[in-house]
């Protein structure tokens, strides 16, 4: 069986979106895989509980236990490093074929990365290369993009660049709020994830 392991953050609609495709459209009987389990680094966030009511595996590997005043920091290691090596673990636990990035909003290390380049996918809010980093919603807007949208690519160690695996793109509308941007991406992510992973597990990537 292919292991698939999703990293979240909070309210992990990607990851909902994911795991209703992989039910749906049959990857266990397709692909042989399955969505082994869903990791946050944020105790309680929703989307726990709701792998959780999957009936999938779920962990949590908390950042802030790791930080200079938290329960787990190692005195004189680099917090980042340690959070990094204790996902790792957990991850490497579940003999993942494939990591998913879906809203996990914590940079990963250089050293983690190389553990799953060429297994480890993410989704962007933006057309890459164009906005990488953080508010691409808004930077869009201000820079009067008549498009935005989402990509999914996978992971390397120089944020959000790596080899793109597919787009969507949406227009925006002259009178957008941000938030009215992201929701229109966010629709187009839930469609263009699943297919991407599957795309993926069928070895076209
Ligand atoms: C969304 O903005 C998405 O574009 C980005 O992370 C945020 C939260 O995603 N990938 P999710 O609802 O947690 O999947």
């Amino acid at each position: 069986m292919k292991n698939i392991v999703i990293l979240i953050s909070g309210g992990g609609s990607n990851m909902r979106a994911i795991v209703q495709a992989a039910k749906k459209e049959r990857w266990r009987e397709r692909f042989g895989a399955q969505v082994a389990a869903v990791i946050s680094n944020r105790p309680n966030c929703a989307g726990l509980a709701f792998a959780q009511s999957e009936g999938i595996s779920t962990a949590v590997v908390d950042h802030k236990a790791y930080a200079k005043d938290g329960r787990l920091y190692v005195e004189g290691a680099d917090p980042r490093a340690t959070f990094d090596a204790a996902l790792a673990a957990a991850v490497l636990a579940q003999r993942p074929a494939l990591l998913v990035l879906a809203g996990f909003m914590r940079i990963l290390g250089a050293d983690f990365v190389r553990q799953f380049e060429g297994r480890m996918l993410n989704i962007h809010p933006s057309l890459l290369p164009a906005f990488p980093g953080l508010h691409t919603h808004q930077r869009a807007l201000d820079a009067g993009c008549r498009f935005a949208g989402a990509t999914v690519h996978q992971v390397v160690p120089e944020l959000d660049a790596g080899p793109i695996l597919d787009q969507a793109a949406v227009p925006v509308m002259v009178d957008d709020t941000e938030t009215e941007l992201a929701a229109r991406v966010l629709t187009q992510e839930h469609l263009l994830y699943p297919k991407a992973i599957e795309r993926f597990l069928s070895g076209l990537v």
